[in-house]
């Protein structure tokens, strides 16, 4: 919404949530403590807040002088009753609908920015259409395809923007015309693509599903290269060199986080099966199933190389982020390769230029009370065997091995003699994310294992 105002200063963008303390943080007169770190976000919210751009907690006075407004609350995979660990969590969605018809005074277009399953749209319309008769709804689907670290430039140079609408009627393609004019304010009109609704939702989960299955595919083959001597990276060159491959999101890694591909492919597994299809819902839970085995694979391999076993062992862990340029850690990887190693009595040293010690606490309880375990005894665990540390130096004091689980630039720019000097030996590197110098690492000392590689 902050690029929505920046690059149409005519539109009034008003960014309503019921979290006041949020709302107070976007509106902080010191642009440091925006509520989400995204590299560039904070001058276009210096551009535009206070000229077209404002944040606040009305949301009635809000839903009351719009003409267009976007759901984006979070849609996450349900826990609990039907299409438990699959589905996705509509409760929020509902709530906004139910409050945008309650509230609503005029015609609306509403706008499902949040990612849904497909026909969600028509559920919202059929709640506007039974609680407030006198005020007509147009119902648009609108995916955001920015990915977290590169939010603004994805925005400001998107490759496409999909409006779904009901494109057989007249209104239907009256609201979505509104909409593309807003994205006409810097997008060039041949990258705004309009389908019907249930394409656009679903094309969301799909592209999703696509880009995850690369990964999954890399990482897969990341696993018999070890076997037999190949180099994943050299796999990867080659393969993206065939135009029809390409050469992005083949890096093989410790496996995908992030609070989307997961739950987006279990939510098309849910709706594979809804609609009677197990064949095609066991095709893609496997995405999910290979990327679940490629961070159990790479925590199995430090307790392997620490002669089989971690307990009382010092392990550095550089990252906690589920990818470099964010503070987002929803299903990072390193909080599942800490898991399996807390499990074998590992001490684990964390560090991770953004992400804060109570979100790394926060997110191993949550694991494990999610598991059954009670939150006082998950609590103690994170006290007595998790430390924080503000300095990457200091997390790698007598470390038996570091493990690299989040992408980071500054990593490689690391003084790595100091570091082999303050470790116990032998001295291992387990690189998750192949952006160390391995050879580098080894001719100072360090016993190195990267992805992929023999
Ligand atoms: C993703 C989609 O890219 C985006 O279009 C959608 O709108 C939201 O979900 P995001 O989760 O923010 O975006 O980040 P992305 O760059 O896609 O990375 C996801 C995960 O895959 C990260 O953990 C990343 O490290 C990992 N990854 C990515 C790899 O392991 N290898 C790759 O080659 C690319």
């Amino acid at each position: 919404m902050a690029v929505i105002a920046q690059k149409n200063p005519h539109i009034k963008v008003t960014v309503v949530d019921i979290n006041e303390q949020r709302i107070v943080a976007w509106n902080d007169e010191d642009l440091d403590k925006l509520p989400v770190y995204e590299p560039g976000l904070a001058d276009v919210v210096a551009e535009a807040r206070g000229r077209n751009l404002f944040f606040s907690t009305d949301v009635d006075g809000a839903i009351k002088g719009a003409e267009m407004i976007f759901i984006s609350v979070n849609t996450p995979t349900k826990t609990y009753g039907v299409g438990k660990g699959q589905a996705a969590d509509l409760k929020f969605v509902e709530l906004c609908a139910r409050q945008i018809a309650k509230v609503a005074e005029d015609d609306k277009i509403v706008v499902e920015k949040s990612t849904l399953p497909v026909r969600t749209a028509q559920s919202i319309k059929r709640i506007f259409d039974a609680t407030n008769g006198g005020v007509k709804f147009q119902v648009l689907s609108n995916p955001e395809f920015l990915a977290e670290g590169t939010a603004i430039d994805d925005l400001h140079n998107a490759d496409r923007i999909l409006i779904g609408g009901d494109i057989e009627t007249d209104e239907g393609n009256a609201a979505i015309e509104s909409l593309v004019k807003v994205y006409e304010g810097w997008i060039p009109s041949e990258r705004i693509l309009t389908t019907r609704v249930w394409s656009s939702e679903l094309s969301k989960l799909t592209a999703n599903a696509f880009l995850a299955q690369r990964i999954s595919s890399i990482n897969s083959i990341s696993a018999l290269c070890e076997k037999t001597g190949a180099d994943v990276d050299e796999v990867a060159h080659a393969i993206g060199q065939d135009s029809r491959i390409g050469p992005k999101f083949l890096r093989s890694s410790v496996g995908f986080g992030g609070s989307c591909f997961q739950k987006d492919i279990l939510n098309l597994v849910y709706l594979c099966l809804h609609f009677g299809l197990p064949e095609v819902a066991d095709y893609w839970e496997q995405v999910v199933k290979m990327n679940d085995y490629q961070k159990y694979r790479f925590g199995k391999n430090i307790i392997d190389s620490l002669f089989n076993t971690v307990s009382g062992k010092k392990i550095a862990f550089m990252g906690w982020a589920f990818k470099k340029d964010t503070n987002d850690t929803r299903e990072s990887a390193a909080i599942y390769v800490a898991d399996e190693l807390l499990q074998d009595q590992a001490e684990i040293h964390v560090y991770d230029p953004r992400v804060c010690k109570e979100q790394i606490e926060k997110d191993l309880i949550y694991l494990w009370t999610q598991q059954g375990e009670l939150e006082e005894h998950a609590r103690f665990r994170v006290n007595d065997l998790v430390h924080v540390h503000a300095d990457p130096y200091d997390a790698v004091q007598h470390a038996h091995a570091i493990a690299i689980l989040t992408e980071w630039d500054e990593f490689v720019s690391y003084d790595w003699e100091k570091i082999y000097g303050a470790m116990q030996k032998p001295a291992f590197l387990f690189d998750g994310r192949n952006i160390l110098d391995a050879e580098k690492l080894r001719e100072i000392g360090f016993e190195v294992k990267s992805i992929g590689k023999g």
